[in-house]
Order: C-alpha cells, then sequence, then structure tokens
C-alpha cells in the first residue's frame, strides 16, 4: 500500500485514493483488511491447516512417511475453536464496518468463507481427520477465490497464503 501510494503521488489517481481512504470507516475492530488477514485470518488458518497432514522426511538419509492428526479431545476442540473463529472473522469482514464501499461479490466471498468455516467446524468436531483435511481445501479455495477478486492494490504477494504446516 505504502509503496503503491509512492507510485501514484502527484497524480490524480493520489487524489482520488485520498479521497477514498477518508471515507473509509475508522471504527474497524481488527484495523485494516491487510491486518485483519495477517494478524488474525492467516494464524489462525494455519492452526486449521496445520492440524492434519503428512510428509516425507529423510531421516539419516532414509525417506519418512509421517502423518499426523490431532489425538486427544482437547486437541481437537482447539482445531473446531480454530474453525470457528475463523466464520466470526469472515463475519466481521462481511460486517458494514469492512464491507461499505466494497463490489457486492465481497460478501458473497465472506459468506463462502463462514460456510467453509462451519463444515470445518463440523468436521473437527466429528473428529475425522479425512474430513478435516478436505474441509482445509475447501477453505483454501476460497481464501485464494477472494484473493483473484479482489487483490491487494500492491498487488499479489507472491504467497498470500501459505498451507504449509510448521512442523
Ligand atoms: C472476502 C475476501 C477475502 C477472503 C475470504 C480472504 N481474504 Fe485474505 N485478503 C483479502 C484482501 C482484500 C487482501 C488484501 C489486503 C490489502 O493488502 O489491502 C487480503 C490479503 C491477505 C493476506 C496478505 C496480508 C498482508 O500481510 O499483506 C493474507 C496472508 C491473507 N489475505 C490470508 C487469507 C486467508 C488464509 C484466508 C482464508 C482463510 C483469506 N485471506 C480469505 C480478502 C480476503
Amino acid at each position: 500500500m505504502k509503496i503503491n501510494f509512492r507510485v501514484v503521488a502527484g497524480s490524480l489517481a493520489a487524489t482520488l485514493a485520498l479521497a477514498s481512504c477518508a471515507k473509509e470507516p475508522v471504527d474497524l475492530p481488527f484495523g485494516t483488511v491487510q491486518q485483519m488477514m495477517a494478524n488474525e485470518v492467516q494464524p489462525t488458518a494455519d492452526i486449521y491447516w496445520g492440524a492434519v497432514g503428512s510428509a516425507s522426511e529423510l531421516v539419516d538419509g532414509q525417506p519418512v512417511f509421517r502423518e499426523w492428526q490431532p489425538e486427544t479431545d482437547a486437541e481437537w476442540q482447539a482445531v473446531a475453536a480454530s474453525a470457528a473463529k475463523l466464520r466470526d472473522l469472515a463475519n466481521t469482514m462481511g460486517s458494514p464496518a469492512y464491507a461499505e464501499g466494497r463490489d457486492a461479490g465481497w460478501t458473497d466471498f465472506t459468506e463462502g468463507m463462514a460456510e467453509a468455516a462451519t463444515r470445518a467446524e463440523q468436521a473437527a468436531q466429528s473428529k475425522d481427520a479425512d474430513a478435516v483435511f478436505e474441509a482445509g481445501g475447501t477453505l483454501y479455495a476460497v481464501c485464494s477465490a477472494c484473493h483473484q477478486a479482489f487483490p491487494p492494490e500492491a498487488g499479489i504477494p507472491g504467497e498470500p497464503v501459505d498451507m504449509t504446516p510448521d512442523q
């Protein structure tokens, strides 16, 4: 956003950008969309996406196949809670504070994300690792679809969404 702003500074585009910024509601519960994505949506989605997975690793030069999924009730509960939080975040994104001034398509995507998050929560509640994996994929598709439709002004970041678990 800063880079983009510098590029257009001094032009009519800058004037227009300023005018539209001035109309933005100031009371955004999670800051700008970008801040909300970076600080809330991505870290919460990472919890869900990291919950179930598999990987081949080299251990002492030998490939070792590893699979993981939540084991305890508390672990499944944490995964379900991350999905519930994603639904809340989607609903907040669809609220007037974030939706105002966007095309109508915006709320289609926030509703899509809320639905995907609900299915993701149900999958975790039924402790079904395959269903969690699938629901994670559906969720990812909604993230990507909205990023395609509403790319950041500075261009789509190289790797806006990372489904690779941290392990
Ligand atoms: C309703 C539309 C919408 C949905 C759904 C959505 N995003 Fe975003 N996302 C955006 C927009 C718009 C931006 C660009 C914000 C900007 O730079 O102004 C963005 C940017 C991002 C960024 C970059 C933040 C940064 O630091 O620049 C990440 C990471 C991200 N989204 C993650 C996600 C994940 C993960 C999901 C799904 C769980 C998701 N988003 C779903 C609209 C959406």
